[in-house]
Parts: C-alpha cells; structure tokens; sequence
C-alpha cells in the first residue's frame, strides 16, 4: 500500500529486456537444483536463487549507486527482516514521523513498503529506477550475499545492517513461509526434503552458511560500516539492541528520547504482537504480491524443538560446527543443544 507522504520511486524500463537476456543465457550455464517453491533454484555467483531474481540482480549490481548515508538492511529470508526493517524505518524517521502518532506509517503501510527491497521491488523486472529523489537517508532490503553487494556499498561509507538469526529456527520458519507459498496444484512440501536441501546449501541467496559469514567477516573487519546483529539478541533485550542500532545509524537517543520512553515505544511500535494484528498486515500484500500475513507466524526463539527429530537436529549442528567453527560466530539455539 503506497503512502502519499513518502517520495514515489519512479521506474524506467531498461531498453530490449538487455538483463532479461543476459540472465537467460547465463542461467544454461548455472548448476541447478529442484527449487523450494519454483521449479528450480540455480547457482548464480556462488548462492542459489530464482531466475528473476538474477536479472534484478544483475540491474542492481549494474546501476545502483550508494550513498554515504545509504542504510542496506541485509538478511537471509527468515531472519527478521520485516523486523529490522521496521525497526530502522522508525529509528530514522522518528523526527518526520513521532512514534506516538496515530498516523505513523508503520500503522498503515508494511515494513516492506517502507524499506523497499533491491532485488524484489526496485530492480525487479528489468526496472532502472531512478532513486536520486528519494530523501537522504535512504533506507534498501537485500537478501542479496555481502560479495554480490553492488560494488559501490562496499566502497562508500554506507552503513550496512545484517540481522542473523539462528538456523535451526530460520529453516523451520523458511519451511513454513515456502509451504504456504507454493501453488495449490502444488503437493505439500515434505519436511524432511526440505531439510535435506537446507542442508546441502540449497535454499534461495545460500548457503546459509556462506550467507552468514560473509557479513560476519565484513562486520568484524569494518565494523563501522557493517553492523552484525542478531535475532535471538533483539528478542532477549531489544532495549539495548535498540540503543546500539540507534548509535551505529548515527542517530543515538539523546538522554531526554530515553528519560521519555522513546526507546521502549518503538520496541512496542514494532514488535511482532503490535505489527501482526494491524490491518494492513493482515489483508496487505507486499513483496512479490504475496499476503503479508504470512509475514508474521509465531515470532518465538526455539519452535524448531517441534519439527526437528534428534537426527537432524545431529545432522545441522555438525554442519554449523563444520561451517562456522572458529570464526567466533555463534548462536543462542534455544533450547539449547547439547
Ligand atoms: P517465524 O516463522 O519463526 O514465526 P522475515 O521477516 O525475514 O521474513 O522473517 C520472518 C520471521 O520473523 C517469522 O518467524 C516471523 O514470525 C518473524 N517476525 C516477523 N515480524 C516480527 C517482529 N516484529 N518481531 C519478531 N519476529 C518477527
């Protein structure tokens, strides 16, 4: 749902689908698997995704330009990106917009209209937008890995924000997302073949593993510019998450925003019990046109304890252990696995 206040995104049409081709050509010579929801996932630049996904990919990569105030909110699906990107869009905009107002955008419009995604809205369909009028700062999505990044955030000062949330939840959350999302001439997915893909890297923008410790990496050597947060931390103390998310932005709560209360109102303004039953969210349709209620499932750290049979849950922690062994990246899996 458009909001009138905020600056429309005009879109031009690249000339002769040039991306459109170049992806047809380049997805004969992919690796391919059987896709969660679409018939095949294909390895595009060392991660798996759709083919439209890598013509918007390749028209982000081609024309996109940062800023130095530009904010990429980065994920994984999965991992709490209508989240963080709620999130921030208040943090920023709590100026133009007071988070107490019954007209807050948040309250009429999805996370994802807000903070548009590269690859799914800007650049999809071989659009070439024009984004220098949107007003500074302006805030992206991408689920696109940190090395196929547009060259130029990795070269501006832009900030980078990546929320990571812990694999054993995001499967069952993916698994979840993709089984309401598959047509109705489409047989259920089975659970278990699901995680044998999760397993072998193949689910869109993975492996999860590569996914993770790109940003991972990056954040630690330009922690700056690339802020790693994570899920299970926001949802034990979203205050000082918050605090720290404020501050990375550059835009800290001064000590009368705190005194008020400011910090615990966007804590409230965004969470999940708040987002999932306005309106908006659930007869809204966002990204991809599908419904956003199937945004919001359970919101909860630890759901997997009721899918996963003690195998599997042997089978991931071996290849987290494989993947992520002493890179210092680790996950609070609750409940905890031994
Ligand atoms: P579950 O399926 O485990 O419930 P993404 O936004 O990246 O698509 O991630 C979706 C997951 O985040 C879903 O997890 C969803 O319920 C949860 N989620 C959505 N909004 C949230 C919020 N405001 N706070 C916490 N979790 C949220």
């Amino acid at each position: 749902m458009a909001i009138s206040h905020l600056p429309k995104i005009p879109t031009i049409d690249v000339d002769e689908d040039e991306e459109n081709l170049i992806s047809k050509e380049l997805i004969h010579c992919c690796p391919k698997e059987k896709g969660w929801r679409t018939s095949f996932l294909y390895k595009f630049q060392g991660f798996w995704c759709q083919p439209k996904e890598i013509q918007a990919i390749i028209s982000f990569q081609k024309h996109f330009r940062a800023r130095n105030s530009d904010v990429i909110l980065a994920t994984i699906p999965k991992s709490g990106t209508t989240w963080i990107k709620a999130l921030t869009f208040a943090i920023m905009n709590r100026k133009n917009f007071p988070i107490s107002n019954e007209n807050h955008p948040l309250l009429r419009s999805n996370p994802h209209d807000l903070v548009p995604f590269l690859e799914y809205k800007l650049y999809a369909n071989n659009q070439n937008p024009n984004l220098s009028n949107i007003p500074e700062p302006r805030i992206f999505g991408t689920h696109v890995p940190y090395g196929s990044l547009q060259e130029s955030i990795m070269g501006s000062d832009c900030r980078v924000v990546y929320i990571c949330r812990n694999p054993f939840d995001t499967f069952i959350s993916s698994w979840h997302y993709c089984s309401k999302l598959r047509s109705e001439s489409q047989p259920p997915f089975p659970l278990e073949e699901a995680f044998k893909m999760y397993c072998k890297g193949v689910i869109g923008f993975g492996p999860f593993w590569e996914h993770m410790l790109g940003y991972w990496k990056e954040s630690l050597e330009r922690p700056k510019n690339v802020l790693f947060m994570k899920y299970e931390d926001m949802k034990e103390d979203a205050i000082s998450q918050l605090k720290m998310l404020a501050n990375f932005l550059g835009v800290p709560f001064s000590i009368e925003e705190e005194e008020e209360g400011l910090v615990e109102e966007i804590m409230k303004l965004c969470s999940f019990e708040n987002l999932k039953d306005l309106e908006v969210n659930k007869i809204g349709k966002s990204i991809k046109n599908f419904d956003n209620k199937y945004l919001f499932r359970k919101g909860e750290i630890g759901d997997w304890v009721n899918y996963l049979s003690p195998s599997m849950v042997e089978q991931l922690s071996k290849i987290m252990e494989e993947n992520f062994g002493d890179s210092g990246l680790k996950f609070k899996v609750f409940p905890s696995v031994s």
